[in-house]
């Protein structure tokens, strides 16, 4: 049993499992959530992006020290089309827009203020500093100096790919890994070379990176249970990331209401748009995103909506209302099942279920092979 854990990838990762939470930004991830899961023997994830420096290396120290294990810290690349921060006039007409939410809800207009983004590089340096084991990004590729560095002080590096060009440029670039961040997948699409509405989906993505690149491949999106983890290993992966699966545990700082509708039959209704933070990222359906999806053409781009939005959904989280939240969810959220609420007891679920839908499948083939061979 658990042969199938046995990859370069669980090599890579001195983890048990090549099983990883996928990170989550935005203030999602936490020190629990990752800890579980490398403690259970996958690879817990913190998504730091939105974090000031100082805040990362605090958080990546408070990790260390929580869990013996390895884990993986997670950034985004700032891509060269995306604003720094927002200017007044942006501010004021991007409000006019959403003024009828904020009337709706009772919630005071925001006053402008100047905001800006943590800087990449300076948060690189936190990695660098404080060594863990893996650091994965999505969004791009840092400097050939950092992922030089990061080789030379053993960091293993991660990037993601919505499709196969970008799967070859990070190869061509150096990276270790390569997530196959299919179009199934929950939050939002990595993509760096080519639309995000163009991302291939998990099956037909992970079978061409596995094929054409020679470093490994973990698959990523929809995938819910052992099903999903044994037919990414069909493809080709050599591990599996899941992150729905993992923001509806009781570790994730998900809202209380977000972690609910992932288990309602609201799961099944998700779309891309870039109705919510400015970047396309797939979530649940709620009448924000319903409305301003019919006319989406003056969002502002990420992060300046993520900006703009940020006081209707500090409260929704509140008031536990869906429907000004951010409901990222991939298409796997219907497969969920509402019993794995702790995120170390998940993993040894999916790794139990692994091993059954393995078994299962060997089972089957053997039987085949008994009722020819009597025949
Ligand atoms: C709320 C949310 C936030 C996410 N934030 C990040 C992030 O900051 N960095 C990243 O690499 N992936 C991020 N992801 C993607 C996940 O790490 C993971 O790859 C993805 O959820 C896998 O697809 P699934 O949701 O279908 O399991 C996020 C996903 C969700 C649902």
């Amino acid at each position: 049993m658990t042969s199938w854990a046995s990859t370069r990838i669980s090599e890579l990762f001195d983890a048990q499992y090549p099983i990883v939470q996928g990170p989550f930004g935005g203030g999602v991830s936490t020190v629990a959530l990752a800890t579980a899961v490398s403690n259970a023997g996958g690879l817990g994830s913190f998504g730091g992006h939105h974090l000031q420096p100082h805040q990362l290396d605090a958080t990546v120290g408070a990790l260390a020290a929580a869990t013996g294990r390895p884990f993986a810290v997670n950034l985004w690349v700032p891509t060269a089309d995306q604003p720094r921060g927002i200017d007044e006039e942006t501010f004021r007409t991007g409000l006019a827009r959403l003024r009828p939410w904020y009337d709706a809800l009772g919630v005071d207009l925001p006053e402008y203020r100047p905001q800006t983004l943590p800087d990449f590089d300076e948060q690189v340096e936190v990695v660098l500093e404080r060594r863990p084991r893996v650091f994965s990004f999505v969004f791009g590729i840092p400097s050939p100096r950092v992922l030089a560095e990061c080789r030379r002080r053993g960091i293993v590096t991660v990037g993601a790919a919505t499709n196969l060009d970008e799967g070859r440029a990070l190869e061509a670039g150096g990276v270790d890994v390569v997530v196959a961040s299919g179009n199934e997948a929950g939050g939002h699409r990595p993509s760096f070379l080519r639309p995000a509405e163009e991302s291939v989906a998990t099956g037909p993505l992970t079978a061409q990176l596995s094929s054409e690149l020679r470093v490994p491949v973990i698959a990523a999106g929809g995938i819910a249970d052992g099903r999903g983890i044994a037919a990414a290993f069909a493809l080709g992966a050599e591990g599996a990331q899941l992150g729905t699966a993992f923001l509806a545990t009781e570790q994730s700082a998900a809202p209380a209401v977000h972690r609910e509708v992932l288990h309602t039959d609201r799961a099944r209704y998700t779309m891309l748009t870039h109705a919510f933070s400015g970047r396309h990222g797939r979530g649940i359906r709620n009448d924000f995103l319903d409305a301003l999806a019919t006319d989406p053409a003056d969002i502002p781009p990420y992060p300046q909506q993520l900006w703009l939005t940020a006081p209707l959904r500090a409260a929704g989280t509140e008031r536990a209302n869906p429907e000004v939240l951010f409901l990222y969810a991939g298409q796997g959220a219907p497969l969920l099942d509402k019993a794995h609420t702790d995120a170390g007891e998940l993993v040894r679920f999916l790794v139990t279920d692994t091993d059954r839908v393995f078994a299962r499948l060997a089972d089957r083939s053997s039987r085949r092979r008994d009722e020819a061979g009597a025949r």
